[in-house]
This record gives structure tokens, C-alpha cells and sequence, in this order.
């Protein structure tokens, strides 16, 4: 059961390194840990939209990041990935660095939010199915695995996302 004991702050300089410990722990190839590396780096950086949960001393062990896509020309924010050091999973630590980043989100006035992922995971923050918005990939995805959330009242414009680089062409 998820526990709201958690800390959340925007990732810090001195964080990267944990971060890519969390990644590391979290997937089985360091594709992901290598792929928030490259988007540090890439012009889909958003400043404060990398959250990381943190334990009681202070140490990051969960971390969301968000991203600058676009869903045909729109701008909109992706989702991905997030992780959780394998020994705090299930604790509420993804929940809470996820809801701080798409809170973060919100406050700086974004709308729309595109995730490829754990359909059982995504659907508690308000994401729905991105193909009831008419919002595709060029990828071929389980249906359920693409989802969506307008962040305030906006409605989702149709279309297909167009990726930052880093993510390959997806
Ligand atoms: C997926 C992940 C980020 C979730 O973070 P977490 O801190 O473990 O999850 P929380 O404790 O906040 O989960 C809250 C609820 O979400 C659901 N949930 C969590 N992880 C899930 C998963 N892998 N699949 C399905 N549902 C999941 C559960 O309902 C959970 O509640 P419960 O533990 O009472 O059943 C984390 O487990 C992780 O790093 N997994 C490995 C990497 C990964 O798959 N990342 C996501 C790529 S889409």
C-alpha cells in the first residue's frame, strides 16, 4: 500500500548520480539510465520537471521526469520513466515522485501529459487512455499501455506524438 511518508524536491546537481543508481536498480539495461542522461543533455529538458523521492536522510530513491514532446505541433510533456530503488518499490515512493512532478507541471502552466506504460500503474493520477483522445505513436503499443491527462481543464488535442530524439523514432 502506497505511504505518504515520502519527501519530494525537483533533482538537484549533486542527484545525477543517484539517479543513475535508481535507474540502474529499477530496469534490467541501462537503456533507461542512458536515456535520462541523453534528455539532460537535449533541448526536452525542463529545469525542475525531474522529481526525485527522497528517504529520511535526504538520499533520492525514487525519481519521474518529465519531458518536452509534442502531440503534432502542440507542445505537451512525456512521461517516462520512472523508477524506484527495488528495495522501496510498493512503498509509495514512485506514487509520491510522480504526483510531485505532474503537480510541478500543473503550477508552471502545462496542460497535457503522454505516458508508455504499466496500464494497472497510471490510470490512479488521472491518466486514461490516449486513444479516447485520439492522441496515437507511430510505434504499434498495446492500446492500453498509451495514455494520457490533460493537467487542467484543456482538452487533449488528437494527434500523433512526436518524441524528443533521445527517445529514438517512436
Ligand atoms: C513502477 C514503479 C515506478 C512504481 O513505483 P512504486 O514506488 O513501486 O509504486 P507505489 O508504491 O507508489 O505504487 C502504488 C500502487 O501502484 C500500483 N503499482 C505499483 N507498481 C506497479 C507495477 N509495476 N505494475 C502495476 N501496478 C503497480 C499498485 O497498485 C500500487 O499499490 P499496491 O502496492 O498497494 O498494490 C516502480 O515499481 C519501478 O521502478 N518499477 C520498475 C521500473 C518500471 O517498470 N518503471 C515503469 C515503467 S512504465
Amino acid at each position: 500500500m502506497s505511504s505518504p511518508h515520502w519527501t519530494t524536491r525537483p533533482e538537484e546537481p549533486t542527484d545525477v548520480e543517484a539517479i543513475r543508481g535508481i535507474l540502474l536498480a529499477a530496469f534490467d539495461t541501462p537503456e533507461e539510465a542512458d536515456l535520462v542522461d541523453e534528455l539532460r543533455r537535449s533541448g526536452a529538458w525542463i529545469d525542475g520537471l525531474s522529481m526525485v523521492a527522497v528517504d529520511a536522510a535526504g538520499d533520492p530513491v525514487g525519481h519521474a521526469l518529465l519531458t518536452r514532446c509534442h502531440i503534432d505541433d502542440t507542445p505537451a510533456l512525456c512521461l517516462a520513466p520512472c523508477s524506484v530503488l527495488p528495495e522501496h518499490q510498493r512503498t509509495g515512493a514512485g506514487t509520491a515522485a510522480t504526483t510531485a512532478v505532474l503537480d510541478a507541471a500543473r503550477a508552471r502552466g502545462e496542460h497535457a501529459v503522454t505516458v508508455l506504460g504499466h496500464p494497472e500503474y497510471y490510470p490512479q493520477f488521472g491518466f486514461t487512455r490516449a486513444s479516447r483522445h485520439g492522441v496515437r505513436m507511430k510505434a504499434e503499443v498495446p492500446d492500453e499501455a498509451l495514455m494520457v491527462l490533460a493537467l487542467d481543464g484543456t482538452p487533449i488535442p488528437g494527434g500523433t506524438i512526436r518524441y524528443a530524439a533521445p527517445f529514438g523514432d517512436i
